[in-house]
């Protein structure tokens, strides 16, 4: 907060505050009257149609509430952040408080995920109990992109199906979870034209060993060994430090229709996993990777 604002601040709480004593106490009358015994009460005079305004004094629990509430708050301010910049004595913040409250759930779950730490990942994976934590920490972390079954969908790679982009081992998913992936395919279109991305699909068909023209997919291979090969592998099965998918299953992150796998190699794709070694705990992280396994494993 800039000092101008903060002094804003501070000036308007206090004149507040010092406002609000003063009608109180100006207003205040100490001495009770007598009711006269004719049955007159004193008024202040005001008269609101034809409803007079009693001159009573306030009631005594009443005034005492009201000066309770301004010296909590001249306590409070003093305390706590409330005036401007003024961090307050006890040098309290919401930050702060969320930390701790954060650090006592991670003590809470530490304790219960340290009981997995002597498990192997294979062995967490078929553990019930590391599982259903696992679901539930896939649910909220990983849900979202790879749908709640880890079937994953356009873009997203399915996680059960045991086809890997980057490989299944425990220590390649881990990888994958702690620092992310960012898949690099380019764009092909100014390089090998029209002519050749048509080319090339066919080929794809030819060695996925469905419906292809031959003469186009024989164009194609040429182009392939040239353009593709060295991400995809001489034989078009991919190649996992690169993350390069198989192109000869019938397994497509971006879908297999023709034209979706003519405009990825017209225009690349770059899929990206954010890497979660930032966010999750390591802990976590070895719970996420027993569930994935498992997933691809049931
Ligand atoms: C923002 C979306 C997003 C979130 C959230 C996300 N992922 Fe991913 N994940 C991806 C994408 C996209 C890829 C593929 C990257 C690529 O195309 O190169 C991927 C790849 C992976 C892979 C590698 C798959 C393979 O075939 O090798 C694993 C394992 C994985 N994610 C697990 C997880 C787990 C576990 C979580 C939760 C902690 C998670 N992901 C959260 C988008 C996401
Ligand atoms: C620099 C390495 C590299 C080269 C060269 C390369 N690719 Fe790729 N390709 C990739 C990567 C990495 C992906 C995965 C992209 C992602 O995960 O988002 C991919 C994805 C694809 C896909 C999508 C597969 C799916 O499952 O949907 C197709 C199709 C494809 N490439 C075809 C080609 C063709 C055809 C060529 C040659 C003209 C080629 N690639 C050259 C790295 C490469």
């Amino acid at each position: 907060m800039s000092t101008f604002w903060s002094w804003w601040i501070i000036v308007i709480t206090i004149v507040t505050n010092v406002g609000i004593c003063w009608v109180l106490f100006s207003n205040r009358k100490v001495t009770v009257k007598e009711l006269p015994k004719d049955g007159e009460v004193p008024t202040t005079g005001h008269v609101y149609d034809g409803i007079e305004e009693y001159d009573n004094p306030l009631p005594g629990w009443w005034f005492n509430m009201f000066v309770g509430t301004v010296i909590f708050a001249v306590i409070y301010l003093v305390l706590y952040p409330g005036m401007g910049n003024f961090p307050g004595v006890l040098g309290w913040t919401s930050e702060g408080q969320w930390q701790e409250q954060e650090k006592k759930a991670e003590d809470r779950f530490e304790a219960v995920y340290s009981t997995f730490e002597g498990l192997t990942i294979e062995e967490l994976a078929v553990n019930p109990e590391a599982f259903k934590i696992g679901r539930r920490l896939f649910g909220n972390n990983c849900a979202v992109c790879h749908g709640s079954d880890g079937r994953g969908s356009y873009g997203f790679p399915n996680l059960t199906d045991g086809d890997w982009l980057y490989g299944g081992t425990p220590e390649a998913i881990g990888a994958s979870i702690t620092h992310g992936r960012s898949g690099m395919m380019p764009a092909w279109s100014a390089v090998i034209g029209e002519e050749g991305v048509n080319q090339v699909t066919e080929y794809l068909f030819k060695i996925g060993e469905s419906e292809h023209d031959a003469t186009l997919a024989a164009g194609g291979e040429k182009v392939f060994a040239t353009f593709c090969a060295g991400c995809h592998g001489a034989d078009g099965k991919g190649n996992q430090a690169l993350g390069a998918p198989n192109l000869s299953d019938d397994i497509w992150l971006y879908g297999r229709s023709p034209e979706l796998i003519r405009t990825t190699i017209r225009s690349g794709r770059q899929g990206l996993m954010p890497a979660q070694g930032e966010q999750l705990h390591e802990s976590k992280i070895r719970l996420l990777t027993g569930y994935v396994y498992s997933l691809a494993h049931q």
